[in-house]
């Protein structure tokens, strides 16, 4: 056997320092490997939890529908698809759920990725280059456009690393401030540039819902295109959980909808919803569809089965929007601060990140997982307990879980100590 060789390139060296230094740092290193789904009950390290943070927001990822679809996309096509699917890996599968994804959002296509966060660097990084690409093969358009795109500050992050490869000009407004956008925007129509306005749908860390109508507004009075990131709220918000356009009631041509398929609809992959010529575009120019593989084919078959229950059980969007009211009002007289109440994401202040862990762990003791948020994930001193409600969550285990919450608001001292 050889001997293990000493690091000896710097970035080793950087590497294995920064390891050296996590060890003795927990607060940045809690993941916890689980032996089964949370739906939202899950086994670990030989012990059952009920999860609060699980993105399995309609318990769908094991339901028996999408298992079984699951499992005769696996008899037909096998485990993987191998291929690009401009490559010859294109399966009637995904063209049949492009087709649906669409028609959830209100429009003609959808286009697939492999995942939600490649979705978001795929096509924010691509669409403002799509001309430019097409020059290389001859198009002549009438107008050389510069690009700018404006983003909420708590974007995810797959937006703004895929604006940053855009190479466009980017500019943050503050956290839905619309006033704060409408001064950006004014001043880039003084530049002369074109505008793209980015923003969640639903905000992942805060639960907050973007103000869609007032961005629609400012998205016609400035020639913006808007794009909405709906992983958070794709069958979950709208009556027939299509999202912040039917939470709203607001729909317009000029909004690109991207949509996760990990979350409420629990398989894997992401897409962007768009009309029909947009997609073409997409298809030919985004390298991250283009040139990498689509989700396997399985997914793509039990991601079918996903949307014909979010159509047949509404009472599952039911049951979740229920629990989100009744954890709302048992935890109301226990003073702590819930950042926002809008949707099932349901984030606790603590404040301080260690406090934070601290919650966190003392929650496990009582058979509870909760997510402890903290930079860079969100703003330094504002760690919060990241709640997310689930269709499968009994009474039982909302108020055992409210009950650990008042025993540690008597608590806090000594947390902190
Ligand atoms: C707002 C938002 N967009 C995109 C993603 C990425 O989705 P996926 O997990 O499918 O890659 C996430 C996932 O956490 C998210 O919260």
């Amino acid at each position: 056997m050889m001997a293990a060789q000493p690091l000896d390139s710097p970035i080793m060296h950087d590497l294995s320092d920064i390891a050296h230094w996590l060890r003795h740092h927990p607060v940045h290193h809690t993941s916890q490997v689980h032996s089964t789904l949370p739906d939202p009950t899950f086994d670990t390290g030989g012990e059952t939890l009920v999860s609060f943070s699980t993105n399995n927001y309609l318990a769908l990822a094991n339901h028996p529908r999408l298992v079984a679809a699951a499992k005769e996309g696996l008899d037909r096509y096998g485990v993987g698809n191998c291929e690009s699917r401009l490559l010859g890996g294109d399966l009637e599968v995904y063209r049949e759920l492009e087709t649906r994804l669409g028609a959830l959002k209100h429009k003609s296509d959808a286009v697939l990725f492999v995942t939600g966060y490649m979705t978001n660097i795929g096509v924010l990084s691509s669409i403002v280059k799509a001309a430019t690409l097409a020059r290389l093969h001859g198009f002549r358009t009438k107008k050389r456009h510069k690009y700018a795109y404006y983003s909420d500050e708590f974007n995810h992050i797959s937006i703004r690393e895929g604006i940053q490869m855009s190479g466009a000009l980017r500019y943050n407004y503050r956290h839905c401030d619309m006033n704060h956008l409408e001064a950006l925007l004014k001043a880039g129509a003084e530049e002369g540039t074109t505008p793209l306005i980015v923003s969640d749908g639903v905000f992942s860390m805060e639960g907050t819902i973007a103000p869609l109508p007032d961005l629609v507004a400012l998205a016609e009075r400035y020639g913006a295109l808007l794009y909405i990131d709906d992983a958070h709220a794709t069958g979950i918000l709208g009556a027939n959980g299509g999202g912040t356009s039917e939470h709203f009631n607001c729909y317009s041509d000029n909004i690109m909808q991207m949509g996760t398929l990990s979350k409420a609809l629990g398989a894997i992959g992401g897409f962007v919803a768009v009309e029909r010529d947009v997609a073409e575009v997409i298809r030919l120019t985004s390298s991250a569809y283009g040139f990498t593989c689509p989700p396997p084919p399985d997914q793509a078959a039990a991601l079918l089965a996903a949307l014909d229950l979010l159509e047949q059980e509404p009472q599952r969007r039911q049951r979740l929007w229920e629990n989100q009211r009744y954890f709302i009002e048992k935890m109301a007289p226990l003073g702590y601060t819930i950042l926002s109440t809008q949707t099932p994401i349901l984030p606790v202040l603590i404040g301080d990140a260690e406090t934070c862990q601290r919650y966190a762990i003392e929650l496990r003791r009582e058979g509870i997982h909760v997510d402890a948020v903290q930079f860079p994930a969100a703003p330094v001193g504002k760690a919060r307990l990241r709640f997310m409600m689930n269709a499968g969550h009994t009474r039982a285990q909302i108020d055992h879980v409210v009950g650990v919450m008042a025993r540690l608001a008597g608590r806090e001292l000594r947390l902190v100590a």
